[in-house]
């Protein structure tokens, strides 16, 4: 008993300590869970390669970016016209109803409720530089 206590205990200092040592890598992991997320509901119509608009604009740089203000895409008015800044907390509300957020906006209506799913979408792009 006392001997798997022991166990118990230096096994949970081990993850503890090597969680605090992969902070960073816990940020590279969440966005390469979020690229799966992107590729499953966004890449269709969203390229990642900064020089490409698709059907929908290039989402490199977008987080901080001004709502429709990609040069060479043809956004709807209404998305130009939102005056939202592409903060963390707003593409969390696109990314969960962005016809709710925007109505009137041309992308198809996205519905990402899980909020890990969220989080590792916005880590993606996060990392779209
Ligand atoms: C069916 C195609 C389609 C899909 C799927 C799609 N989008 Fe879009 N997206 C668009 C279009 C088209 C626009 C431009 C909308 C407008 O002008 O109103 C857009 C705009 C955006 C914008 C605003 C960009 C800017 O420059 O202001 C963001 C952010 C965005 N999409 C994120 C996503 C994310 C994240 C996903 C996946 C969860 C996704 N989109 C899925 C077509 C799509």
């Amino acid at each position: 008993m006392r001997k798997a206590g022991l166990l118990a205990g230096v096994v949970l200092a081990g993850v503890l300590g090597a969680a605090a040592a992969r902070a960073e890598d816990g940020k590279a992991a969440m966005a390469a869970a979020g690229e799966g997320v992107f590729n499953a509901n966004c890449h269709a119509c969203h390229s990642a390669d900064p020089s490409k608009n698709t059907f929908g604009p290039s989402l490199v740089g977008v987080v901080g970016r001004k709502a429709g203000s990609q040069p060479r895409f043809k956004y709807s008015k209404a998305l130009e016209d939102s005056g939202l800044t592409w903060t963390e907390d707003n593409l969390r509300l696109w990314i969960a109803d962005n016809t709710a957020l925007v109505p009137q906006t041309r992308m198809r209506h996205v519905a990402i409720a899980d909020k890990a799913q969220q989080d590792y979408l916005i880590a993606y792009l996060n990392s779209l530089k």
